[in-house]
């Protein structure tokens, strides 16, 4: 079979080479040149553990790239679109991308072809899609087939997905699916078939109930601070619930990246202009903003004014595994930091050069950032981990009393281990551990 993937960031990337390295042949489409350069050359323009070995390997062979979407969909019966769907200034999704693209396959396409909707994207796209294709001269079967993959683990999780959710009420394109799926479902059947608008509910509520999980169990963490509990043992007890599970649990400075504040706030804008209102989603984006004022609020009680503050933050990427840095805890933490006259040193063992990028879109200037963590812990008052990259976890406690100048750790993620911190003289603080 022949398939074309529009759109080569995270998921178009990552499909179209899994596809590929199943036997498939693909061809990536993308309006960005220069990242079509870059991948010609062997080189994937993110940080996605595997990735760049699955592309290379499959290059040339079954895997192509072009900006020529007419060069792709020739001979092709399958194309996905895999572009972004970006936040509009009121919450909703910007589906211009989408749309776009819908509209130049069904004129571009040299037989009936089917239409997969794999970007995130608002309930009723399926309909307009079909709306915007209408008429052309072949046959173009829309089908919402929603992607789950996370950032970090993104081919294990599309090797081996937990399900395949396919919305259509077309048997024909449901059975080219299921073909093109047969790789990554042997062990046990993975594919869903339902219609498409439950297809897009499915993929809003699955990001909006894990969302959901992560602020109550900030919230928890904050409840505990207050008490005088330990949010850890609190955890632990929770998580042993089968009906709870110990999954998207972990207190700590928020939720962030790519997808979840942007679908959530997608999501209540959709029900919205259908007249429901998402109260529980709504407080899970509410609730998400408290733990970074609240380590805000610790850092200025146990360490004085900010002003003229040396802080280090570890960690700037929205979560270990990825360089993506979008609506991370850590930029959020930072303006704060720098709001309050604070100096910020940061690092980040991927998402240096992301993170400079993002802090020059956002206008944020004076963030010294440096590879070497240790380094920018010299002098430093008080040192914050902000994202749990196992690198950082176990760090030389003796060597960081050395350098830093003040006794603060502030562990943000409850990652950190903090008998050997407490050992070498820190004083340590948690989320949730009073
Ligand atoms: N990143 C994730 O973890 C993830 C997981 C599941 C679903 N999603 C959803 O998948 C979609 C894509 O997300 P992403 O993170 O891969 O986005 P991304 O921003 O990393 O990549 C999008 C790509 O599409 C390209 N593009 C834009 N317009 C185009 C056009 N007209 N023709 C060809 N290419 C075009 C861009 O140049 C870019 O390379 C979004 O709707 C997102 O919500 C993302």
């Amino acid at each position: 079979m022949k398939i074309a993937v529009i759109g080569t960031g995270y998921v178009g990337l990552v499909a179209g080479a899994c596809f590929a390295d199943s036997g498939t042949h693909v061809t990536c489409v993308d309006v960005n040149q220069a990242r079509l350069d870059e991948l010609k050359a062997g080189k994937v323009p993110f940080f996605e553990p595997g990735l760049e070995a699955m592309v290379t390997r499959n290059h040339r062979e079954r895997l192509h790239f072009t900006t020529d979407l007419a060069t792709a969909l020739n001979g092709c019966s399958v194309a996905f679109i895999a572009v972004g769907t970006p936040p509009n200034d009121d919450g909703s999704a910007d589906l211009s991308h989408v749309l776009d693209v819908a509209k130049d396959v069904a004129h571009l396409a040299t037989d009936d072809i089917i239409l997969v909707l794999k970007s995130t994207v608002p309930l009723g796209t399926n309909q307009k899609v079909r709306d915007v294709v209408r008429g052309c001269a072949h046959k173009v079967s829309v089908v919402s087939n929603p992607e789950f993959l996370k950032e970090g683990a993104a081919l294990g999780d599309f090797l081996k997905p937990d399900r395949v959710v396919i919305g259509t009420d077309d048997d024909h394109a449901f059975e080219m699916l299921s073909r093109l799926y047969a790789p990554f479902n042997r062990q046990r059947d993975r594919l869903q078939r339902m219609s498409p608008v439950s297809a897009e509910i499915v993929k809003y509520s699955a990001n909006a109930l894990l969302a959901t999980k992560i602020s109550f169990m900030n919230e928890i963490a904050l409840l505990c601070d207050q008490a005088g509990a330990d949010v850890e043992d609190v955890r632990l007890a929770l998580g042993s619930d089968r009906r709870i599970g110990y999954e998207f649990l972990y207190p700590g400075l928020g939720f962030g990246g790519s997808c979840f504040p942007k679908d959530l706030r997608a999501l209540v804008h959709t029900a919205t202009e259908l007249g429901i209102k998402l109260q529980v989603t709504q407080a899970a984006i509410d609730a998400n903003r408290e733990p970074v004022k609240a380590l805000l609020g610790h850092m200025e009680r146990d360490l004085g004014a900010l002003k003229g503050k040396t802080i280090a933050v570890w960690g700037l990427a929205f979560k270990p595994g990825t360089d993506d840095v979008r609506e991370a805890p850590a930029f959020t933490l930072i303006e704060g930091l720098l709001k309050r006259g604070a100096k910020v040193r940061a690092t980040d063992p991927q998402a240096l050069t992301t993170a400079k990028a993002r802090f020059e879109f956002l206008g944020i200037e004076g963030v010294e950032l440096n590879s070497d963590s240790l380094a920018i812990c010299e002098g430093a008052d008080a040192l914050v981990l902000a994202t749990e990259w196992s690198a950082y976890r176990s760090p030389d406690a003796g060597k960081l009393a050395r350098l830093m100048t003040g006794r603060h750790i502030f562990d943000g993620r409850n990652a950190l281990i903090k008998g050997e911190l407490v050992d070498a003289g820190f004083i340590y603080r948690g989320v949730g551990r009073s």
